[in-house]
């Protein structure tokens, strides 16, 4: 009996450690400290042409979207938090709009097309209900786009036995129906956040 309360505390121990270890393990979704700082820089260009493969196999470009705004985040399926927590974000603040999320399109873009396939992608995409629209494409499409939105992404060594992760960085960006940057929303921004900013936005220009 006595052996068995021990070894029940001792996985306690052992599973407090390991989440203590998690917590302080830096993510890998984020721009490592001494990248170069990149958006929000005063004055530059953020955005721009595309052309990516979206979760069906069709390739599209920023002009698909024309006449919407776009909510556009950058990362990659295999992402184990940051990433996940953004897309969450993204598609809950488009539910708080009610029927207002119409006319927003929620992009989401890897930056491993590696790893991120279209079936990949379109299995991805579906966690997150039904609006999030996957794009992929070669590595030069990706490279570009990445390029215009001046996101960051870096694929990190791989411990010899796991598989590698990507850093990169980590903003929200809303463009407008004519394809042009309008805002740009931080790591943590919450859903509410998200949901009223665009709003506001969308008021405005109606
Ligand atoms: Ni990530």
């Amino acid at each position: 009996r006595y052996q068995i309360m021990a070894g029940g505390a001792m996985n306690e121990i052992v599973r407090a450690l390991a989440a203590l270890l998690l917590a302080l393990l830096p993510t890998a979704c984020s721009a490592p400290a001494d990248a170069p700082a990149r958006p929000p820089l005063q004055g530059a260009r953020i955005g721009g042409p595309f052309t990516l493969v979206d979760q069906d196999g069709r390739t599209v470009t920023d002009r698909s979207f024309a006449g919407k705004y776009r909510i556009v985040y950058f990362g990659y399926t295999f992402c184990p938090d940051v990433c996940p927590t953004e897309l969450q974000t993204m598609t809950s603040a488009l539910d708080l709009l009610g029927p207002l999320a119409e006319k927003v399109a929620p992009l989401f873009i890897t930056v491993d097309p590696e790893r991120d396939t279209v079936p990949v992608m379109a299995d991805y995409v579906k966690l997150f209900g039904p609006r999030l629209v996957g794009l992929t494409g070669s590595p030069a499409q990706v490279a570009a786009a990445a390029r215009a939105y001046r996101v960051y992404f870096a694929k990190s060594t791989p411990k010899e036995t796991s598989e590698y992760l990507m850093d990169h960085s980590s903003f929200l960006y809303l463009m407008g129906p004519d394809g042009r940057f309008r805002a740009l929303f931080r790591q943590g921004t919450s859903a509410q956040e998200l949901a009223d900013s665009i709003r506001a936005r969308l008021s405005a220009a109606s």
